[in-house]
């Protein structure tokens, strides 16, 4: 009997398994079904995934605290991941997440008081040659300035 997920998302977990050779390869399709529901993945929800894929909770703990777009506890409506690799640093990325923390008044790995921004960091984004950049709910917004930065900012709120 699952605790938190919907019969959708069980459904789409079921459907998950049978386009893997086993239950274990479907753990990833099924934690996004489950973060797609939930917005994040939950003690509860782990139980559930752990049951639908009959394997043991250990499995499903490990590959949510691995992956870093996986989420154990609630975060903002909008994930703000700003690149701090290489090109993008060379290109200002420094003085870009220094204005994203003082805009939003937190840090990164944080989430605004309101619930509506979680700001962090992200290894290359795959757009180096327009950075800085950020990741936006599966948008790139690019050569960043920080005055469009802060134009962007204000459009979230
Ligand atoms: S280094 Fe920033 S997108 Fe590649």
């Amino acid at each position: 009997m699952a605790r938190v997920l919907s019969e959708e998302t069980l459904s789409s977990i079921k459907d998950a398994t049978t386009r893997y050779p086993n239950n274990l390869a479907a753990m990833l399709p099924a934690l996004h079904a489950v973060q797609s529901q939930l917005g994040h993945i939950n003690a509860d929800a782990e139980l559930d995934v752990a049951e639908a894929l009959d394997v043991p909770l250990t499995r499903v703990r490990e590959v949510v605290t691995f992956y870093t777009m996986f989420y154990d506890k609630p975060i903002g409506k909008h994930k703000v991941k700003i690149c701090r690799n290489l090109a993008c640093r060379l290109r200002g990325a420094d003085r870009i997440m220094a204005k994203a923390k003082e805009h939003l008044g937190i840090d990164f790995g944080e989430t605004t008081a309101d619930g509506l921004v979680t700001l962090e960091t992200d290894e290359c984004l795959a757009s180096c040659g327009t950075g800085p950049m950020l990741w936006y709910n599966d948008t790139f917004v690019e050569n960043l300035t920080e005055e469009k930065l802060e134009k962007f900012l204000g459009e979230l709120s």
